[in-house]
Parts: structure tokens; sequence; C-alpha cells
């Protein structure tokens, strides 16, 4: 369904959109943030890096149910669930997830790459079995791209993992369908747009909007400090080419990462940007400075299902341009302490009409 805009540009109805990428986290911090994204987006693809980890399929069907129990009574929202592949994880399990419709997807962490990852792939070898059963199965791998090695200075860790390891996997096992989550380079937007098939790429609200002066510049802000890292802004404008193409390979993932203040704010900060609450404002903002909101419908919510094989949301939501910038609370007080939104930096205008 084309947008439909108006001739001023202040109203805009899409399907409704989805999230191919999210952390919402367990127990009060899940309960505290799933309704800001369960008020915009119909269904969204549930990051598995719990301590422990989301690993088999009973642990999914578990997180599922806890999911669905935190959402407000009456809310229509479904959690598209995920495994965390590990170095022991069994190829029966993941497909037996997968033909049951439970789990759409395997998510890759390279051991050490970020938050809750010391359980992830150490040696690609060991996986192998999994990742060739979910090539013939057809069923995704989300990929976290970064290398660990420390001798990568970590500015570099995205263009050295599509180099050292994701170019020899998909060579060696060109069925398997890959995500490639939240891309921060050009590097990474160019080896999306030379693939042939069977690649695509999340993109995350923050990574369209800041650069890494951010996090650097006049003062360390630690609430914009996630992984991977904001790129220089070549790397930026390349990610917002990428968004507003209509090029179906890339779609929106947030990636929004709630921690509680005191995990952001302290001498070793955790990394992760929470953005749910204001992630389609964000956008409609984004889209209309690069005059592309006729394609805000194909990256929010037309690419992502097309690429996972599910048909599009029938829904529908309507986003606002107001004079009056929205006044979003600059914190979500949640069970486990308060956790700081995402700011952009610019005044949003744009704003979802509560149904
Ligand atoms: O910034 C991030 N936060 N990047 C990740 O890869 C993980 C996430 C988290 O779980 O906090
Ligand atoms: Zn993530």
């Amino acid at each position: 369904m084309p947008a439909e805009t108006t001739s001023d540009l202040t109203r805009l109805t899409l399907r409704r959109p989805d999230d191919w990428h999210l952390h919402l986290r367990d127990g009060a911090m899940l309960r505290g943030v799933v309704d800001s994204t369960a008020r915009h987006f119909a269904r969204a693809i549930i990051m598995p890096n719990l301590v422990p980890p989301v690993v088999t399929a009973q642990d999914a069907n578990a997180y599922k149910k806890r999911i669905l129990d935190a959402l407000p009574a009456g809310r229509r929202f479904e959690p598209l669930m995920t495994l965390y592949l590990t170095e022991g994880t069994q190829a029966e399990d993941v497909a037996a997830a997968h033909d049951s419709g439970l789990a759409k997807a395997v998510k890759l962490y390279p051991a050490g790459a970020t938050t809750n990852s010391q359980s992830g792939v150490r040696d690609l070898e060991k996986v192998t079995g999994v990742l060739e059963r979910m090539a013939e199965i057809g069923m995704p791998l989300c990929v976290h791209g970064e290398v660990t090695d420390p001798a990568i200075d970590i500015f570099d860790r995205e263009a050295v993992f599509i180099e050292t390891v994701l170019d020899p996997l998909r060579r060696r096992l060109p069925e398997l369908r890959i995500v490639m989550e939240h891309v921060t380079t050009r590097n990474g937007v160019d080896y999306v747009r030379g693939a042939q098939r069977n690649l695509a790429a999340t993109l995350t609200v923050h990574h369209l909007i800041i650069n890494r002066n951010a996090i650097l510049a006049g003062g360390i802000r630690p609430h914009y400090y996630c992984l991977p890292v904001a790129k220089r802004e070549e790397h930026r404008l390349a990610l917002r080419a990428a968004a507003v193409s209509g090029d179906p390979r890339f779609f929106l993932g947030t990636d929004s990462a709630p921690h509680v203040d005191p995990l952001k704010e302290c001498a070793c900060g955790c990394a992760g940007c929470f953005t749910a609450a204001n992630a389609m404002g964000c956008l409609a903002h984004v889209f209309e400075q690069e005059g592309a909101l006729d394609r805000l419908e194909a990256f929010v919510s037309l690419n992502g299902p097309a690429f996972y094989g599910l048909p599009a949301n029938e829904e529908t939501i309507t986003l606002v341009r107001r004079e009056t910038p929205t006044r979003f609370p600059a914190k979500l007080e949640t069970g486990d302490g308060p956790v700081t939104l995402f700011d952009p930096m610019f005044p949003i205008h744009w704003d979802v009409v509560e149904e």
C-alpha cells in the first residue's frame, strides 16, 4: 500500500511497522519497556541475549510467554523469537523451533562482541552443522557483525568482520539467509548492495542520526554509546542513503537496548540506546529531511516481512506532523530504575496518533 500523504505532508498513514531487532530484557525491565514498542509496532524480532541466554526452543517458548504476560491488557503485539547460537546448539532443536513457527531466526554473537555475548561463538567451525541445517530449511541467521580481536581498532571491527568472517561464510554457505544487524558503515551498506541474494541488513534509528562526535565531542555522552559504535559522518550518510533508497534489502531494526541509568553513567558504561518510544517520530523526521517520506513505509513495514517471508501487517498507523514538537519524557521509569530515552538533538514534530 503506498503511503498516503496529503499535499502539505502533515499526515502519513502506513501499514503498521515492525521492529526487526529489539532488546526487551526480562522481569521488571521487560514490563517497563515492552509497551514503548508494542504501542507502535505489530511485531519485533526479540534478541536472545538474556542472562542466561535464550538458547533452546524451550527457553524461547518460556520467554515469549513472559513477554506476552508483560503486555498491558488488550494490546496486540507479536514477539518473533530468536535463538542464541552457542557452540553447543543442536541443529535438531533449531530446526524444530523453526518448523513449529516459534523461532524466526538464530542470532550469532561473536563471543565478547557485546552485552551478554560471553556464551557466543568463538569458533565458527563448531556451529557449521547448525548453519548448514539453517541453510537447508531457509531459517535466517542474524549476525552481530564485529570481530572481537583486541588488536583491531573498534571503529574498524565491522569492516574487518565483513572481510574475514562474513564473506567467507557466505561463499561457503551461499544458501544461508543472513541479516547483517545494525550496519554502521559504508562498507556494510556496499557489501549488502553487492550481494545477489540471501543477504539483508537492519539499520537502527540512532545510527541514522548520530555520528561518533555525539559520543565524544565536548564531553563524553554515555547515552549515545552503543555497539557497533557510531562511526564517522560519511558512514552515517551512507546509512541514510540506504534507508531511504527503497532497496528491499534494508529495513528497520531499532536495536533499542535499555539499560538503567546507573549502568550507563559510570566508569565502564553499558552499550545501548533506548529508542523504542520515539523511534517512529525520529524516523519520520529523517525521511522528511531526505525528501523520502513516501519510502518510509517500505523501510519500516514492507521490506522486513518480505525478507522474513511473512505477510506485511494489514493494520495501519497514522503519523502527524505538528507545529509544536512532541515532548517525550527524558526518562522512562521502570521497576529496575530509570532508563534514558534517546535524544535525537532535534525537536520531534512527527508523532504517532494513538488509536
Ligand atoms: O548497543 C548495543 N546494546 N549493542 C548490542 O549489540 C547489544 C545491546 C544490548 O544488549 O545492550
Ligand atoms: Zn542488539
